[in-house]
């Protein structure tokens, strides 16, 4: 089986000193750098802007996973791209048009994902599927790190994954909230290509040893 790509995310660093998180994040094996972009008003917390991307941008040499949890993701997407964002992924049930978002994010040169809460079935998205390079499935309700996973979202990625077989599309899946060591193989089990890691990742002493524990290897 292919490894896993780990995407910290740095919602749970410490937002008075991001150099060092990014120091972290590369330092660690990890492959991504998950950006978690929050309105205060599609999910009740405020993060940041685009402005943390580029500032970031120079301090890492890996891909850069933006997560816009907003309403309006169009708002914003050309500054994200423009900031440095590889990959930009936006929420379904905060979007009118989520086909022409993803042409956009598309012209822009960058990756395109499509996200879903728990409580958004896999069906809402199925006919956007042709057009991803990611595939986000929340296995919190966003909002915060730290949370406990809702296992039963696993069975999304299930769900997603025979249809990508099907339809024979290249697209990524990715799950996000309540990864750890423990949650890691049921991920890994239900087929996951990305893993979003916050909380356990900053928490972790040994931030190597997590990314290789997460991957299944030993540590
Ligand atoms: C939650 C964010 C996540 C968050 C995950 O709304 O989208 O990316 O950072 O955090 P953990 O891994 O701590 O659940
Ligand atoms: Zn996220």
């Amino acid at each position: 089986m292919k490894d896993c790509i780990i995407a910290p995310s740095v919602l749970s660093a410490n937002f008075s000193n991001m150099a060092a998180a990014a120091a972290d994040i590369n330092a660690s094996g990890a492959q991504w750098v998950h950006l978690d972009v929050m309105d205060g008003k599609f999910v009740p917390n405020l993060t940041f802007g685009p402005k943390m991307a580029q500032d970031l941008r120079p301090l890492s040499p890996l891909i850069f996973d933006v997560h816009l949890m907003v309403y309006e993701p169009e708002a914003l997407i050309g500054e994200f791209a423009r900031a440095g964002a590889d990959y930009i992924t936006f929420h379904t049930e905060a979007a009118v048009h989520s086909h022409r978002l993803l042409q956009s994010i598309h012209s822009l040169g960058k990756k395109a994902g499509i996200s879903i809460v728990p409580s958004t079935p896999v069906s809402l998205i199925e006919e956007l599927l042709p057009f991803v390079d990611l595939v986000l499935v929340m296995t919190v309700n966003p909002g915060f790190g730290g949370q406990t996973i809702i296992p039963e979202c696993l069975e999304k990625v299930k769900k997603l994954k025979m249809l990508r077989e099907k339809g024979n599309w290249p697209f990524l899946l990715s799950v996000d909230g309540g990864i750890n060591e423990t949650t890691a193989s049921r991920a890994r089990e239900a087929g996951v290509d990305v893993m979003v890691a916050g909380a356990a990742f900053f928490n972790a002493p040994d931030k190597s040893a997590l990314v290789r524990r997460l991957k299944g290897h030993e540590a």
